[in-house]
């Protein structure tokens, strides 16, 4: 498949007027996307995270939640084959994505990776957080929190990304806000990179969410299977 058919392009314009949301995620064979120890760089091999760069690159914002953020402090812009040689997939960039960060309260750190100025970042926290810290560094945004008590209202989130122009997002975890984005019925595509390992204990691609009885389960039609290195590289769409 090109890089534009995994994110799903074709498709961007039939979600109702959101954001398209294509869910990528790095698991071993025993569904693990991290260690016990939170830890989780890397459990893919280099090729498929070459690869994820041409993705990045074929959407317009990279959306990560505040878990990620604190966890693996990701600098989330697209590398170039310019800046990397080893880049299997030769990524152009013209425009670098939207970095976000899903960060209710505003934890951020002032150091946070994600607040360099290699690509534009959006941050997006509750009305009433204290994001001074933030407002010189990134775009702030304000969001109405969700109903639930789990961070940010969803709908929100992508209004505010359409307005900026984001048609497809690319959702890299965590799995909290994942698992979020599937019972709200928002992901559209995923994209998930299994390699061939054990981790046994550690989170899995979706913590938490609405789904918790078999009569529940999210079927997905299989689109595409290919090899990433040594790696496999699987496309689904869930089905509504
Ligand atoms: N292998 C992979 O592909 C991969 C990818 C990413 C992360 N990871 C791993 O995943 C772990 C982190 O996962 P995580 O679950 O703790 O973090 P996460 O999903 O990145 O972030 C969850 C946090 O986002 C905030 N949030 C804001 N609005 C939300 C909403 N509507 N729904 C849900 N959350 C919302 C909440 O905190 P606040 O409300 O306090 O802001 C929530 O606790 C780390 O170990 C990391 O290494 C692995």
């Amino acid at each position: 498949m090109l890089i534009s058919e995994l994110v799903g392009v074709e498709e961007w314009g039939g979600v109702g007027g959101r954001p398209f949301v294509v869910y990528k995620y790095a698991a071993t064979l025993d569904g693990r996307i991290a260690a016990a120890d939170r830890t989780s760089q890397w459990i893919t091999s280099p090729e498929s995270r070459a690869e994820v760069h041409a993705l990045r690159a074929a959407c317009q914002a990279t959306v990560v939640g505040s878990g990620t953020q604190r966890a693996d402090d990701p600098h989330l812009a697209v590398r170039s084959g310019r800046d990397d040689p080893r880049l299997r997939v030769p990524v152009q960039v013209e425009r670098q994505p939207w970095r976000v960060v899903v960060d209710t309260e505003a934890r951020t750190p002032r150091g946070a990776r994600v607040l360099d100025d290699v690509a534009p970042t959006l941050i997006t926290v509750a009305e009433d957080a204290d994001a001074r810290h933030l407002e010189d560094a990134a775009t702030v945004v304000r969001l109405p929190r969700a109903e639930d008590g789990r961070g940010l209202r969803l709908d929100a989130l992508l209004g505010a990304l359409g307005e900026r122009g984001v048609r497809g997002m690319f959702l890299e975890g965590g799995p909290t806000l994942a698992a979020s984005f599937v019972s709200a019925g928002l992901v559209d595509r995923i994209i998930a990179y299994i390699a061939p390992a054990l981790l046994g204990d550690g989170k899995s691609a979706l913590q938490g969410g609405s789904i918790t009885t078999m009569a529940d389960i999210l079927r997905c039609d299989l689109l595409d299977v290919a090899r990433s290195g040594p790696d496999v590289r699987l496309v689904a769409r869930p089905r509504r």
